[in-house]
């Protein structure tokens, strides 16, 4: 089994929570828009909250199939447009436009995989966090260690005015999200064998 993402530092992080749990992996960097595996060498493929942030839609989804043997199985998680993240994207626009979740919704997934596919399931569910003890600290987390939420503070460094604007929005979202101390972001579930 070989799993693999983009940014070494987050390989290493994978590493240590594979070796922690006993699951035996090789890590590998690669990027998804350019696969360095062969045409149908694996018989599952799968990207949970990964796949989706490559920005060439059609160039990952051609890759997805393309190293999915004949009748094996792609499996993705991708957060939606009108979920939580999809809502975290829509707010950061204003401030320097992080493009928008699509892999989450149906018709954007069911056109990119196309009749390449057989027994395309699309199911949307969600995840419930509740590690966040009030909106400030969802927003903080965010601000500190999620790449498209630093980027977008980045490109308003220079201007504090937009930067606490940016912190009173991220923490109102993540305020209307949260309910008894829960939040739920939506994802949308893709399951589909490669035509044989
Ligand atoms: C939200 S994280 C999810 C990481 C992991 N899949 C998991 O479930 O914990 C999104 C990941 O997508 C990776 N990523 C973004 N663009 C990519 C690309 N073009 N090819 C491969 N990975 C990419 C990032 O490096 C990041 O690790």
């Amino acid at each position: 089994m070989v799993a693999s993402d983009l940014t070494p530092e987050l390989l290493e992080i994978g590493r240590a929570l594979a070796a922690e749990r006993g699951a035996r992996l090789e890590w590998q960097e690669a990027d998804a828009e350019a696969l360095p595996y062969a045409d149908g060498e694996f018989d599952r493929v799968l990207s949970c909250v990964g796949v989706m942030f490559a920005p060439r839609h059609r160039a990952a989804a051609d890759e997805l199939v393309r190293v999915c043997r004949p009748g094996g199985t792609i499996g993705l998680v991708n957060w939606t447009p009108e979920g939580f993240i999809g809502q975290l994207f829509a707010t950061m626009k204003p401030y320097a436009p992080p493009p928008p979740p699509l892999w989450g919704d149906e018709e954007h997934v069911r056109a990119l995989l196309g009749d390449r596919v057989t027994d395309l399931v699309l199911r949307r569910a969600v995840v419930t966090v509740d590690r966040f003890a009030a909106p400030e600290d969802f927003r903080d987390y965010f601000k500190a260690h999620y790449g498209p939420t630093i980027a977008v503070y980045r490109a308003n460094a220079a201007d504090p005015e937009r930067v606490a604007a940016l912190d009173g929005d991220l923490a109102d979202l993540a305020r209307r999200h949260t309910e008894a101390g829960v939040m739920r972001w939506e994802y949308l579930l893709v399951t589909a064998r490669r035509r044989g």
